[in-house]
């Protein structure tokens, strides 16, 4: 695959140009223009998608169309669609959206027609759910399982859990699912402690099944089940009794089925994936296992119809009203034209809270790269710094910054039309959602259009306060609407940023699907294990500042 240094093409500078000084009075724009709402506003699958309030005049928003042909955004969409190996620092087939398509097509890959696969895959899962939900599948013990425990880490655990938490309500009841990610054994102890091992059932989810953090934490949930099983007097403590209590007490999800064997887990208990499906990306893939036990067949069948919704409108539409693609082009245009540095996310929906943790994985493991496909430096920043928290804590907190601080940030707006729990306050008779779609309502209007010195004049501020309660308006959001928050819609806003991300990276010319980034890190902490069990050699070869950390913690461990 070709790659363009993006600074190189016509529409690129001629966005350059267009940014040089480049104010938008919002106020002015939505009053020159009285279809600028409804223009500047689009849908996807059940998504309602506001753009208006964007600092963008039709002039950029042709120039940055332009862009993307240049670029060939089109191109690497469809090259990855088609299975090419677009990720390909590691020559690898990028193919996520293989892990929603329907049953009956066909994609072949490397010789073999990965959607079947993926069906098979998927009928096991489910039969697995099943078997979870309706109590047929029993601990050693004979008991049903009460609570599913996840381990994993980065897209093994950030998916599903994100996931789990948006859909709450759509979980059996009886049923729990908890997540375990961190090596920190804080997060398996305090996530096991008030567990009964005959009612546990764990799922190991490792795409390697080599990351530290998970197989140490997966050793540990071994421990904790076999200590717990004989001191109840459920299991003896021969090899036999403790490869019974494993095959029903732990599943595994990986590419790597061998080292799950290696494990100790029973192969037939073990869902596999593919190599082409980055860790970021897979929690429509086995890596969803726990959530298809929560949410059931029907929730994860929903769920992914979701995403493939927005497969089908990013794929299908022409470029003008194509929502990622729009949003992928607003996010280039704010970082690289008018040089914001972070994009807030910012859900009116409590259910939401680990979506701009999700997404941080997904945008900026993806596009935090500084070469393009053919190793050459960049000259332009790439992936931003994405963050967020559900409205209306947020507002209590920085959205004080966004209002009126000295940065431009970008805001991402999501909201539901309907709630889960319709309360009604006892002394008002007010719905208490829409007391809150009031702050998700309010808050981008306030971004947008602030409020002028005279007017804060005419409310009787007096002079010396008149700066500090000018609101300078003109902050740009996006605006995302849906009926409800569903496994579907849940799938659709998942995948809508998973497109935009592709977009970004394809006109940044890089490969938004490796991350070497990782590894040295990774590697140190190993290294560096001699040295924190006291070796002094290793210590003498640890850095300076490394040492002195050292001497800290030897004096007070
Ligand atoms: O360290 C980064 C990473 O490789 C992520 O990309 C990945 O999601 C995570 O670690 C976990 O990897 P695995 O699923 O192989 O345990």
């Amino acid at each position: 695959m070709e790659t363009k240094d993006p600074t190189t093409l016509a529409a690129w500078k001629d966005l350059t140009t267009m940014a040089a000084g480049f104010h938008l009075d919002l106020r002015k724009a939505f009053a020159a223009d009285p279809a600028r709402a409804e223009n500047l506003s689009f849908a996807a699958a059940d998504l309602h998608v506001d753009l208006s309030k964007n600092l963008i005049t039709g002039a950029v928003f042709e120039k940055l169309l332009e862009l993307s042909a240049q670029a060939g955004v089109r191109d690497l969409s469809e090259a990855m669609f088609n299975g090419e190996h677009i990720n390909n620092t590691e020559n690898r087939a990028v193919l996520h959206t293989a892990l929603r398509a329907p049953a009956g097509t066909q994609l072949m890959v490397d010789g073999k027609d990965v959607i079947a696969e993926v069906h098979e895959v998927l009928r096991r899962i489910y039969d697995f759910a099943d078997s979870v939900r309706d109590g047929s599948w029993v601990g050693v013990s004979s008991k049903r399982i009460q609570t599913v425990v996840n381990i994993g880490i980065g897209g093994s655990d950030l998916g599903p859990y994100m996931a789990y938490e948006a859909l709450r309500p759509f979980v059996k009841p009886g049923l729990e699912c908890r997540f375990v990610s961190n090596i920190d054994p804080t997060d398996i102890s305090e996530k096991t402690r008030d567990l009964d091992p005959e009612t546990t059932l764990f799922i190991i989810a490792s795409k390697t099944f080599t990351t530290l953090e998970t197989i140490t934490n997966a050793k540990a949930a071994r421990a904790w089940l076999l200590r717990g099983l004989q001191e109840r007097g459920v299991i003896d403590e021969t090899d036999a009794a403790a490869k019974d209590a494993i095959s029903k007490h732990f599943v595994a999800v990986s590419t790597a089925l061998e080292k799950v064997a290696a494990f100790g887990i029973d192969p037939r208990n073990a869902f596999g994936f593919w190599n082409w499906v980055g860790g970021r990306y897979s929690v429509d893939s086995a890596v969803g296992t726990s959530l298809a036990v929560a949410i059931g067949r029907e929730g994860f069948e929903e769920f992914l119809a979701g995403f493939r919704a927005i497969d089908e409108h990013f794929r299908n539409t022409p470029p003008a009203s194509n929502v990622p693609l729009l949003m992928g082009l607003l996010n280039v245009w704010y970082s690289n034209f008018l040089h914001a540095q972070t994009h807030a996310v910012l859900p009116y929906s409590q259910y939401l809270h680990r979506f701009p943790a999700y997404l941080q994985q997904l945008t900026m493991e993806s596009n935090g790269k500084r070469v393009r496909r053919d190793g050459t430096l960049v000259s332009y920043d790439t992936g931003e710094v994405f963050w967020g928290e559900p409205g209306t804590n947020g507002q209590h907190a920085f959205y004080q910054l966004i209002h009126q601080g000295t940065r431009l940030i970008p805001v991402d707006f999501i909201a539901f039309a309907r709630p889960t729990w319709d309360l009604t306050d006892s002394e008002t008779g007010k719905r208490q959602h829409e007391l809150f779609l009031g702050n998700f309502f309010a808050q981008s209007a306030a971004l947008a259009f602030g409020k002028t010195p005279d007017e804060v004049r005419a409310e009787g501020t007096p002079e010396e306060l008149v700066a500090h309660r000018t609101f300078p308006g003109d902050r740009p959001s996006t605006s995302i609407m849906a009926p409800a928050l569903t496994p579907k819609v849940l799938g659709e806003l998942i995948a809508l940023y998973e497109m935009i991300t592709l977009v970004q990276g394809a006109v940044w010319g890089i490969d938004s699907f490796d991350q070497w980034g990782v590894e040295l890190g990774k590697a140190m902490a190993i290294n560096l294990g001699p040295a924190i069990s006291g070796d002094a050699e290793a210590l003498a070869q640890a850095d300076a500042s490394t040492r002195e950390l050292l001497e800290y913690y030897f004096a007070h461990k």
